[in-house]
């Protein structure tokens, strides 16, 4: 059943909060974990659906996890150690479990059958499949999406492999694959991706190595190798503290802070692209945290002008212009989002239902080939209903920018929060919106 929600104008949003663990991260400690000799200790994992999700799915590879006073213990089974599945894996709603376990399940003699929901079914595979099979994985059927059923095997080959898009979950893959390979496994990224799971990989023990070339940034994965149980803390994710921080710029006279919000360089566009915005937002307190920057988040009520933010820019944020699309309704003038063709892969093809959204809130936005262009001003009229299209995003975006319309805004499904910020409407009530 569909669960509507409203959003109505809230007055002042201000507050010290923190948000749920980072989900990129999350997944990476529980995959490594799995395949890693002995424990894995992780404080702040997320609880969210699709993070569930990743610890069925390496339980079923018989990796054990286990909880015990908020902290997630993973007893692992070491590199190529996990055993063949006895029933269909069920990814659920998430694209980066399924495209990272790929790799995973290649390096394994094994055949196993992926599944998920409705719109992970439609979301491409073949780009991790194209250098996933290059390393030896057979995939049975001609098919690229959800369900698919794949055998590994004990011989993966090496490879070379230049990222055709702009991913880290394709980078991950091939990189988790070439574990266990009995050579050097490279990744060039022509733009700079996440990169949790190089940071991870050597936190964990393998040999990584990361070099800038003419033609991008070259990682490189030791094969054979040895991972060995770690202990983690998983910063705040970066991704939902964006729609507090944005609710405390576009609602009148708030302040708030988030503490203790992953900042890695390669998640931190949406800030930068703020601070030109000209958003009053500053970050207290970097620190590093178990191998990652974390600081505190600072944003107060601002007035916002429209940017163009460039291509370049787009694998920092990239799951953060729905969230920047209606802070831009707020902004006077133009901003002019570019190279947004990964947006129509995500959990829904997100520029479609962003532009769509926007204009059911009365607010000029234009999609020209990969480009997205919104007119803001300081008033949005809002008083739309948004279609969310199972994508935990869309919905979150527009019930942040109903809190600062002129009239409320409501969303035909929240259910899909969960896998990724529960919580959300509970943590927004208490710094002050109107949610119901
Ligand atoms: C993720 C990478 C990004 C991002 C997703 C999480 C990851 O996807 O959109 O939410 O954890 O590696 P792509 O690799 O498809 O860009």
């Amino acid at each position: 059943m569909p669960q509507p929600l409203t959003a109505s104008r809230s007055a002042r949003i201000s507050g010290r909060v923190r948000v749920p663990g980072d989900k990129s991260i999350s997944h990476r400690a529980l995959i490594l974990g799995a395949i890693a000799t002995g424990r894995t200790r992780i404080e702040g994992l997320l609880q969210a659906a699709d993070v569930a999700a990743t610890a069925r799915v390496v339980e079923a590879l018989g990796a054990t996890v286990s909880q015990e006073d908020g902290v997630v213990d993973v007893l692992g089974q070491g590199v190529g150690g996990l055993r063949s599945p006895r029933a269909p894996l069920d990814f659920g709603n998430s694209g980066t479990s399924a495209r990272l376990m790929l790799g995973v399940v290649a390096g394994h003699e094994m055949r196993a059958e992926f599944t998920g929901d409705a719109s992970l079914s439609r979301r491409p595979m073949g780009r991790v499949l194209t250098p996933l099979t290059t390393m030896g994985l057979r995939v049975e059927g001609e098919r690229e999406t959800l369900p698919l059923v794949v055998s590994g095997t004990a011989d993966i080959i090496p490879i070379v492999y230049p990222l055709p898009v702009p991913s880290a979950q394709v980078k991950s893959s091939v990189l988790l694959a070439g574990l266990h390979a009995p050579g050097r496994t490279t990744v060039v990224e022509p733009l700079a991706t996440r990169d949790h799971t190089e940071r991870m990989l050597r936190y964990f023990g393998a040999e990584v190595e990361v070099s800038d070339q003419d033609d991008g940034r070259a990682i490189t994965v030791g094969g054979d190798a040895e991972l060995h149980g770690a202990e983690l803390s998983v910063p705040g994710d970066p991704s939902s503290a964006a729609f507090l921080i944005a609710a405390g710029l576009i609602c009148a006279d708030s302040d708030i802070v988030v503490e203790n919000v992953l900042m890695n360089p390669t998640r931190t566009g949406l800030f930068q692209t703020l601070r030109e915005m000209g958003a009053d937002i500053e970050v207290l307190n970097l620190r590093d945290a178990g191998g990652e920057p974390v600081g505190d988040v600072w944003a107060k009520a601002s007035g916002l002008k429209g940017v163009r933010v460039p291509p370049e820019r787009g694998p920092s944020m990239i799951d953060e212009y729905p969230i920047l699309a209606v802070i831009a309704a707020f902004a006077e003038g133009e901003t002019r989002m570019e190279g947004l063709a990964e947006l129509k892969v995500k959990e829904s093809d997100r520029l479609a239902a962003t532009a769509a959204g926007l204009a059911a809130c009365g607010v000029e936005a234009l999609v020209e080939g990969d480009v997205l262009t919104v007119r803001g001003g300081a008033t949005v009229p809002g008083g739309g209903q948004v279609a969310t299209h199972m994508d935990h995003r869309i919905a979150m975006a527009f019930l942040t920018l109903g809190l600062a319309a002129e009239k409320p805004v409501s969303v035909d499904d929240v259910s899909m929060i969960a896998t990724s910020f529960p919580g959300f409407a509970r943590l927004m009530t208490k710094l002050g919106a109107q949610l119901a």
